[in-house]
């Protein structure tokens, strides 16, 4: 083995042996099991860019910036972030997955500026390190998003930006209403998220946990995904629920939250939905910011 490989190999398995010493009793958490994104859904997040998937994080992310991208996953916004801080600044993307931050390294090597860290969020110690720390779609999988919350403010120098992205699952919209095995899957997909801790609604629930926070000039964005019939990348985009019910969905019928016919039956009429039926999809999404004191 090569000497920067040796020491690459030595610093990956000192960021293993981390993760899994961090946080030991959240470690068996159902919140920890239940966020832990199967394979299959890399192929979601790795369609998104940092202009299409947290457009105000864009117009927040400017040149000489460094950025922390908190549950980074395969890295596809992180590598936008990093784009946009050259050429003096950086980006460091952080996740707890170690398959996905494998897969954002090969995936994105020899990006300038772009570094990523197996992390877990809770368990971060970086102290006024980054003028910009972020999260898209991580703080709804966890069952301590203040806690999450308190460790990226710590991450930011004094009046640093912290911009997060959530969802609120319970005012997603669709045209026409899906079949009734589509309800079942969503409502059961819901109820398990909601039995391991995680909020269904952290969207809403955000400036308040920013507040909180200690957080100052707390400003929200709508950033809505919306999916209209007649748009270029309709089916794309309104296949997502059909995509989590492929993958995430065995989770919930490992967890005998529906059974494994219920689920096939809702991926099948989903992508049947799409294709035949759907006219509108929006799924309720908010970026809230703050800037530390
Ligand atoms: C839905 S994905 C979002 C990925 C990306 N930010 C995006 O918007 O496309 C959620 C990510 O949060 C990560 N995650 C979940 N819990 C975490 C934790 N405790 N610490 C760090 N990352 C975590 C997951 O591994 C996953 O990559």
């Amino acid at each position: 083995m090569a000497g920067n490989e040796q020491s690459q190999a030595r610093e990956q398995a000192t960021e293993q042996s981390q993760a899994r010493e961090q946080s030991p009793a959240k470690e068996h958490s159902p919140a920890k099991r239940r966020a832990h994104m199967p394979e299959g859904t890399a192929k979601i997040i790795n369609s998104r860019t940092l202009e299409t998937g947290f457009p105000r994080l864009a117009e927040l992310v400017a040149p000489g910036m460094r950025v922390l991208d908190v549950g980074c996953g395969s890295g596809a916004i992180t590598r936008g972030i990093a784009r946009r801080v050259q050429p003096s600044g950086y980006a460091v993307g952080v996740d707890v997955n170690e398959r996905l931050i494998e897969e954002a390294r090969r995936a994105h090597a020899g990006v300038p500026g772009l570094r990523f860290h197996l992390q877990d969020v809770y368990a971060m110690s970086f102290d006024k390190a980054f003028d910009l720390v972020t999260a898209s779609r991580v703080l709804q999988w966890l069952a301590e998003p203040a806690r999450a919350l308190e460790r990226m403010a710590r991450a930011a120098v004094p009046g640093g930006r912290i911009a997060v992205l959530d969802y609120n699952h319970e005012k997603i919209e669709w045209r026409p209403e899906p079949p009734r095995s589509v309800r079942r899957f969503y409502d059961a997909f819901l109820k398990w998220r909601e039995d391991a801790g995680m909020d269904n609604r952290i969207a809403d629930r955000l400036p308040d946990i920013f507040e909180r926070a200690g957080l100052k000039q707390v400003q929200v964005t709508e950033q809505h995904e919306v999916a209209r019939l007649g748009d270029p990348d309709f089916h794309e985009k309104a296949r997502i629920w059909a995509d989590v019910a492929a993958s995430r969905g065995h989770q919930l019928v490992a967890d005998g939250y529906i059974a494994e016919a219920e689920r096939a039956e809702a991926e099948r009429a989903l992508c049947a939905w799409v294709d035949e039926d759907a006219t509108y999809q929006r799924l309720y999404l908010l970026a809230v910011e703050g800037a530390t004191p």
